[in-house]
């Protein structure tokens, strides 16, 4: 692997990822790698064996008798506010005191000397409870009269009713949409270490340091500044990390400064899986009204969500699904309703895409129906109804699109993909084939870009140049492996001129920026690599006013060119002149600011421009399945997607591979089920079938749209790439779902579910012969 030594002024290059050989080595420390303190403690997390129940008592006798534990810690032993709701709903406790919401619900912890005997005397506490009915999924929780976890959304535009009745064609169904387990290779952690006073300082894996700095305050009953929350990085999050980690830092905070003494805590995964939120599934119906040509003419649909038994961040998750449920189309007359239900499991929380891919493939699902209705290909159906520039572009939010550049985008993926000879080809194939039948399919997306809690939009950074000429960065931004610290140090080297290495990158800590919104929404970049851009300029603006007035130059010929500064005639090495400023008392150290421009959003109207600009892709897959066995397998995918001017194209392709990838196994083979008594039977690896190297696409063209700038002055003129491509998974469940219409010669739309097993697919065919 090269390294990033003679990278200068190195945006919209292929730098290496700042830690890729740290991570291959083994030598990246992760929270679990900092050495524990003498009389280091380890907490593990008791949890309920019942779904839903009123909690009379816990005995902890057998436990407290176990050598090495050294106690627990309940609900009692909270010193401040027992809630970590991250909306301030106050529907979170860290552990209940009368009610127990769902099945794994952590209940209290127990400290011992080490983790395994903290994890063997957890099981051994005594749960009194007494059970109550309980509803798992959204529907059953409907019927049973259970509330809203948070107020719903609803999306209005035009005028439905009429355009319902004057429409030559209409088609109400409903689909369900699994949801997915984060499967981090790094699970949940936390390791607090006591200090004087107030004080405490954790380390942990956390998209959102700030917010587990202010829910330790809260749940001590101290103020933020006695808290000090750090993060290198983590070993992936996909938004499992946004909210989640509250309750782990919480434990360990609060056993920390009870015992005076370093408290670690790591679930294992069984633990991390049934413990912490997932990606919502949703049951969603629709009701879509369209001309014979297959132009939608309006749109009714009803996205019902399973929360679990808090709000978390459900009400921010199912408003992007609405958000999205519109994908690339127009939609001249639409109705859009959220239903966040509350369910007795775990409170289900982020998870790349944030509620979008739930909408993005509900819009897929009706193009589909469309499809099958008139006897088109689905992609005519699709360029039928694309967002337009000019007009045919009010989102059901009333946001304009004006930047959608889908036409050319998918035109161009189209031709490299030879999609429609293609889909010729199987056709032809699936005549002919009894047993294996193929689908291919192409679908686009669009994603928004922006936090839609407005405030959110919002970072800082912290810049230091030392004396030496050597440069400290840090910002707000959290580390996952997406490669944010290297994009932000590439925009300070380049700002600087200075070789990419000269660039020392720092954890995330609290202390050196306050009040930083979750490393999420895709925007990480955006956010933290304007903050850092302002700092820097800020110091050259400095640097820039010492030199033309030591040297008696205007400002204009002071350059900053290859580790080199220009002044005038003069031409001095960076350390040097850095130096030179020292000597001279510049102040060589800046904390800069960024707020994203242009956007606002009033939720009780549903009105508003929430997102600065959108991200686009597409995506074309073919696969092959056994109509014996519903067994599959991707042949081939061709993905193009949109970063604008990538300030890293490797890293940015990595992201399009890894998101596709991951779209992928959330709508194949990752399946969550509980049993009826509402326990996670799909709890580890050995149930819950993630995607492996032998499921990728047998062929896999990965490219960038290299002709694509943001026409919004984000950083460089790049666009998010974090979670839009997440969506270009959709392309081998649609695939999927051809494969199977082939065996009634599509004269019907299969109506999938997903994810799309291969139990799904098989019943699913067995479903068009039995109706045939
Ligand atoms: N890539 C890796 N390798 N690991 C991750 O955990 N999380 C995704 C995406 N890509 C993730 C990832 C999610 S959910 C988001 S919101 C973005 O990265 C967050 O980082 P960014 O805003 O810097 O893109
Ligand atoms: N995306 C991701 N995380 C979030 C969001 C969002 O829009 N809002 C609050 N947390
Ligand atoms: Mo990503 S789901 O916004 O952390």
């Amino acid at each position: 692997m090269k390294d990033n030594v003679s990278i200068i002024g190195s945006a919209h290059t292929n730098v290496n990822h700042d830690s890729a050989v740290k991570h291959v080595t083994g030598q990246a420390d992760y929270t679990d790698d900092i050495a524990l303190p003498q009389g280091a403690l380890h907490a593990y997390l008791g949890v309920s064996d019942v779904a839903h129940a009123k909690l009379l008592g816990i005995d902890f006798s057998d436990v407290l008798a176990m050598p090495g534990v050294v106690g627990v810690l309940t609900a009692d032993d909270v010193p401040g506010a027992n809630d970590i709701s991250p909306t301030h709903l106050n529907d979170e406790p860290v552990f209940p005191t009368d009610a127990i919401q769902f099945h794994g619900q952590p209940l209290f912890a127990v400290i011992a000397e080490t983790r395994d005997i903290a994890r063997r005397a957890a099981e051994r506490a005594k749960i009194e409870y007494e059970t109550l009915p309980h509803a798992l999924d959204p529907i059953t929780a409907q019927k049973a009269g259970y509330p809203h976890v948070t107020a719903p959304l609803k999306l209005e535009r035009g005028d439905v009713a009429p355009a319902q009745a004057a429409a030559p064609n209409r088609i109400k169904g409903r689909m369900s949409v699994g949801g997915q387990d984060h499967m981090y290779l790094e699970g949940h952690i936390a390791f607090a270490i006591p200090g004087e006073d107030d004080d405490v300082v954790v380390h942990c894996s956390t998209q959102h340091p700030s917010e587990a700095q202010h829910m330790v305050a809260h749940v001590l009953g101290v103020p933020s500044n006695a808290v000090v929350v750090n993060v290198r990085r983590m070993g992936g999050g996909f938004g499992g990390k946004e909210s989640q980690m509250n309750l782990f830092c919480a434990v360990a905070a609060m056993a920390a400064k009870k015992w005076n003494r370093a408290v670690k805590i790591r679930p294992d995964r069984d633990q991390d899986m049934t413990a912490t939120g997932k990606r919502h599934d949703f049951v969603i119906d629709y009701d879509v009204a369209f001309d014979d040509e297959g132009r939608i003419q309006a749109v009714e649909g009803s996205f019902a969500a399973r929360c679990g038994f808090s709000a978390d961040l459900s009400g921010p998750v199912t408003d992007r699904a609405l958000f999205h449920a519109d994908n690339a189309y127009f939609y001249p007359n639409v109705r859009l309703n959220s239903r966040p239900m509350k369910t007795n499991t775990v409170s289900n929380t982020a998870f790349r895409g944030f509620g979008g891919p739930q909408g993005v493939i509900a819009a897929e699902r009706m193009i589909e129906e469309i499809a099958y209705a008139t006897g088109q290909d689905p992609l005519d159906v699709r360029k039928a109804n694309f967002y337009g520039t000019t007009d045919r572009n009010v989102t059901p939010y009333h946001q304009e699109v004006e930047d959608c550049i889908l036409d050319r985008l998918v035109g161009e993926l189209e031709e490299t993909s030879e999609y429609r000879q293609r889909r010729q080809d199987i056709i032809a194939f699936n005549k002919t084939s009894p047993v294996l039948k193929k689908g291919i399919a192409l679908t686009p997306v669009k994603f928004g870009i922006s936090f839609t809690a407005t405030w959110y939009n919002q970072a800082g950074a912290l810049v230091h140049v030392y004396n030496d000429g050597s440069i400290h960065l840090n910002h707000g931004g959290t580390e996952m492996g997406q490669g944010l610290n290297t994009k932000v140090a590439q925009v300070v080297a380049e700002a600087f001129q200075v070789d990419f290495n000269r660039i020392k990158i720092t954890k995330t800590t609290t202390e050196k920026v306050p009040n930083t919104s979750a490393t999420a929404a895709s925007s990480g970049t955006d956010l933290n690599g304007m903050a850092a851009l302002n700092a820097v300029e800020q110091i050259k603006e400095r640097l820039v006013k010492f030199a033309s007035e030591t040297w008696n130059v205007s400002p204009e010929e002071v350059v900053f060119h290859a580790n080199q500064v220009h002044i005038g005639q003069d031409v001095l090495a960076f350390d040097a002149f850095i130096k030179q400023a020292y000597l001279a008392r510049v102040q060589l150290s800046a904390a800069g600011f960024y707020k994203t421009p242009k956007i606002h959003w009033d939720r009780a109207k549903g009105q508003g421009r929430p997102f600065y600009y959108f991200a686009y892709g597409a995506s074309c897959s073919e696969v092959a399945i056994d109509t014996l066995t519903g067994e599959y397998r991707v042949d081939r995918t061709d993905l193009l997607h949109d970063v604008g001017r990538s300030l890293n194209p490797m890293l940015d392709k990595g992201q399009v591979e890894g998101a596709f990838i991951q779209g992928m196994g959330w709508l194949t083979t990752e399946e969550l089920w509980w049993d009826d008594a509402g326990r996670l039977r799909t709890h580890a690896p050995s149930t819950y079938k993630i995607p492996l190297a032998s499921d990728r696409p047998r062929i896999f063209n990965v490219n960038l749209t290299d002709w694509s700038e943001n026409r919004e002055l984000t950083i460089k003129r790049s666009k998010a790439v974090g979670e839009p491509p997440f969506m270009l998974g959709i392309s081998v469940f649609e695939a999927l779902s051809m494969a199977v219409a082939s065996v009634t010669d599509y004269r019907e739309c299969p109506r999938l579910d997903a994810p799309a097993t291969p139990e799904r697919v098989l019943m699913a065919v067995a479903r068009l012969q039995a109706g045939s």
